[in-house]
């Protein structure tokens, strides 16, 4: 039975989510990074020992996952409306040469950030339509069937599309070569650290100690292929964290209810 994971290599490691893990994994793993970004250029991203190189060139990055336990796969370009040319470089062409350089390299996990836009179309159905506009009428906490790991993917956009494929090469790879596979839908993750910016939020904030706790569970409970929400424990979440809780005990400590009266619009 292989030991514990030690060397984690965080991709995009000079970002919100990476700069973020970095701190929070600090004398629990030995972290390294991976941007396209100089860490000099990025006033958060501290001492990481960080490989610069585009994770579209295979050849560049391949160095990074020597010795390497499991990879945390954030490089990619956030913004849902990135443009489909940045999306196939960066989300995609990116995303295929990190699962194969971590393949390559004997890397024996990779947790790879989804999104929630992988399924992102169920919010024009109700009741999660309203939900997100904060319209909930007559809706109670919980009771209606909340979006879960085995509903099929529907994307909303180019980036959703790359995120699908990011999970569904997460399959390939640990159905084929036994990588193991973490597929985390994260919600909403912003430098506030807060969901006071939109109703939306209230129900898909995930707090940054949220995040940590998924990711480190992601990182230290037996797993072979699976997917995960993101989310915080929020009062008007509408996607499922019960298969997180009972996977690998994710036990979210926050609840974006807590911010509603500080709502800004
Ligand atoms: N923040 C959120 O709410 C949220 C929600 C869902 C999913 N995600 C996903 O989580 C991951 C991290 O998000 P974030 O909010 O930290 O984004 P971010 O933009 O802050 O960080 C992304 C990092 O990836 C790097 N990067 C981009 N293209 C690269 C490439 N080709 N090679 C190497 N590095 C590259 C960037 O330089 C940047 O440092 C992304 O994959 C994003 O899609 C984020």
């Amino acid at each position: 039975m292989a030991g514990p994971i030690k060397n984690v290599l965080i991709t995009g490691s000079n970002g919100l989510i990476g700069t973020t893990l970095s701190a929070a994994f600090s004398g629990k793993f030995n972290v390294s990074g991976l941007d396209v970004t100089p860490p000099a250029a990025m006033a958060a991203s501290g001492t990481l020992p960080t490989t610069v190189a585009d994770g579209s060139d295979y050849d560049a990055i391949l160095p990074a996952f020597k010795g390497i336990d499991a990879v945390v796969h954030l490089a990619a370009n956030a913004p849902v409306e990135t443009p489909w040319p940045d999306v196939l470089k960066n989300n995609i062409s990116a995303t295929h040469n990190v699962y194969e350089a971590a393949r390559q390299s004997g890397v024996r996990r990779l947790v790879f950030a989804s999104s929630n836009h992988a399924v992102g179309l169920f919010e024009d159905d109700e009741p999660y339509k309203s939900i997100v506009a904060g319209n909930y009428g007559d809706l109670k906490p919980g009771e209606f069937k909340r979006v879960d790991n085995t509903v099929p993917v529907r994307p909303d956009s180019d980036y959703g599309i790359s995120k699908v494929f990011g999970e569904a090469t997460g399959r390939y790879y640990s159905e084929r070569f036994g990588l193991e596979v973490a597929c985390l839908r994260i919600g909403t993750v912003n430098r506030l650290n807060s969901p006071a910016q939109s109703v939306r939020h209230l129900a898909t904030w995930l707090s940054h100690r949220d995040l940590a706790q998924l990711v480190e569970r992601c990182l230290t409970e037996p797993l072979k292929f699976e997917i995960f929400y993101g989310v915080s424990a929020n009062t008007w979440r509408f996607w499922d964290i019960g298969h997180a809780a009972e996977k690998i005990g994710y036990a979210p400590q926050d609840n974006a209810e807590d911010w509603r009266d500080r709502l800004e619009s």
